[in-house]
């Protein structure tokens, strides 16, 4: 099933997310159709608030649907260390064209829980780093313009509002 991605400025997306605690058929269900939910928005990550589900939970997949070796889900996940520093480019399903500069650590070293309940840890770079810190972020309800400067936080606010006047959010 292909849920919605919900939108900022949803309250659900600002939201601590709570931990997960059943590894049931149910969870493997929402696994299935998160993947399902972000490769028809194109999204190379997305986190269980964006569609709604306010769960520790989030997958990741850099190559787009195209190597199965690149899913990933992590739940209850947590950032175990990081190294060195990367800024690059950001955007959001969450928030649709909006797009900058975030500072980042370039390596990260993640601990989670799969879909059965087990432990394992999970290590990346760049583009695949950049992705567990936003997702990451995002069961804490953090959302990456709120890690620009005050002044872009401000003006991606104002393209916004602009836009909803519009009804073009
Ligand atoms: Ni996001």
């Amino acid at each position: 099933m292909i849920y919605p991605i919900v939108k900022y400025p949803d309250p659900v997306l600002a939201r601590k997310a709570d931990p997960v605690t059943e590894f049931d058929a149910d969870l493997q269900k929402l696994v299935d159709d998160m993947f399902e939910s972000m490769y028809a928005a194109e999204g190379i990550g997305l986190a269980a608030p964006q569609i709604g589900v306010s769960k520790r939970l989030f997958i990741v997949d850099t190559s787009l649907g195209k190597d199965p070796a690149k899913k990933l889900a992590l739940i209850n996940p947590e950032i175990v260390s990081t190294e060195g520093k990367q800024l690059e480019e950001e955007g959001c399903l969450s928030l649709p064209d909006i797009r900058d500069k975030v500072s980042r650590a370039f390596h990260v070293t993640m601990r989670a829980q799969n879909a059965t309940g087990e432990w394992f840890e999970t290590d990346g770079d760049e583009l695949l780093a950049r992705a567990f810190q936003h997702e990451n972020d995002h069961l804490d309800g953090v959302l990456f313009i709120d890690r620009v400067s005050r002044l872009k936080r401000e003006l991606i606010l104002r393209r916004i509002g602009r836009l909803q006047k519009k009804g073009e959010w």
